[in-house]
């Protein structure tokens, strides 16, 4: 029996992702909250012939309470979104309050549940999560992830211009380190099968890999950012762990975690001078199980990279670690 609840279930991409979760057989349950719309857009998908029960919660009326109590998985892509010429930072002063709120939901009504965060800024949001939970004793490492799967699948896409593979999905690419620009860290010399790709062309890659998000936000032009494609990539997440907690092994994703509480995370830790970071982390019925450590074979134009994403990940870290110590 899995109950899933989605918190931003109205949004752009939560509309998308509910859908992909109600037609998912793994799950039970799907609990549908927002500040508005989730009546209709419930009705709208309890017509569906699949699986799960569906219902649709606004803050009135305990809602948050109803929605949340028994969730095994959360999943959070609440906030508002960019619009062009912001940076995810820009959308830390509205959607800082909006997580926070939510994941103190998660400490009251579901600790044991996986957190997904989708909600940016990522590098930022998690640590919110993270304290929030610290501050309410019910902090489990294990289960609080943020979904760096978007990187992940543009990896897999954009160097499909290069190899011609037919299923883009089949070449497995580790992005690590954050979720936004410098901070995403694409190892292409670690793609399995492996990828050659003509020296000239690694900029433009590993650029559009950093920078695919702005590449949407310019073309939807001031209508939001990515929805449909985080809709995918959300659910490849949700659907991947909740494989691995029904026994599934050998799942491998990367995921932004906080790595003290994740085995395997305290010697990336060491390495990046970070207590959070995206790496590839093999999951588990106990959520996060182990983190794979691909930092010592990168090669030097990969290190370099790396360099910047430490420097820029660090501030966002801390930035969101303050908000909740000292709210403004
Ligand atoms: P959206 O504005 O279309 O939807 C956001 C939804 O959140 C709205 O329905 C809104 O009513 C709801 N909401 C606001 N406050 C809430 C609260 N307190 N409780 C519950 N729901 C609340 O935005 P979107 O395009 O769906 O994007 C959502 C977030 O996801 C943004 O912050 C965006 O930057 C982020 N995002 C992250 C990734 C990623 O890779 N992690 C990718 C794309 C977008
Ligand atoms: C993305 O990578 O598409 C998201 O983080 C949304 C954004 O603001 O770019």
């Amino acid at each position: 029996m899995v109950k899933a609840v989605v918190a931003g279930a109205s949004g752009g991409i939560g509309q998308p992702l509910s859908l992909l979760l109600k037609a998912c057989p793994l799950v039970d349950k799907l609990a549908l909250y927002d500040v508005v719309n989730t009546p209709g857009v419930a009705a709208d998908l309890s017509h569906i012939s699949s699986v799960a029960q569906i219902e649709g919660f606004l803050p009135a009326d305990d809602g948050l309470k109803k929605a949340f109590t028994g969730a095994d998985i959360v999943v959070i892509p609440a906030g508002i979104p960019r619009k062009p010429g912001m940076t995810r930072d820009d959308l830390f002063k509205i959607n800082a309050g909006i997580v926070k709120g939510l994941i103190e939901g998660v400490a009251q009504f579901c600790p044991d549940a996986y957190v997904l965060v989708i909600s940016n800024p990522v590098n930022s949001t998690v640590p919110i999560a993270a304290e929030v939970l610290k501050k309410a004793n019910k902090f489990n490492p294990q289960k609080l992830f943020g979904v760096t799967t978007l990187d992940v699948v543009r990896a897999e896409t954009f160097v499909q211009g290069i190899t011609g593979e037919k299923d883009p999905a089949k070449t497995v690419i580790p992005v690590i380190g954050g979720h936004s620009g410098e901070t995403i860290v694409p190892l292409f010399s670690q793609a399995k099968p492996a990828v050659n790709i003509p020296a000239d062309k690694l900029d433009a890659l590993t650029n559009r890999v950093q920078f695919g998000g702005d590449e949407v936000v310019k073309a939807k032009d001031g209508a939001g950012s990515a929805t449909l494609s985080m809709a995918y990539a959300g659910f490849r997440f949700a659907e991947k762990l909740l494989k691995a907690a029904n026994g599934e092994s050998g799942v491998i994703e990367p995921t932004f975690v906080y790595l003290p509480g994740v085995p395997g995370g305290d010697a990336i830790a060491k390495e990046t001078g970070l207590e959070y970071f995206s790496v590839p982390v093999e999951l588990g019925k106990e959520g996060a199980k182990q983190a794979h450590n691909p930092i010592p074979s990168a090669n030097d134009y990969e290190k370099k990279l790396l360099q910047a994403c430490y420097d820029g990940l660090k501030g966002n870290i801390s930035k969101g670690v303050e908000f909740v110590a000292n709210p403004p």
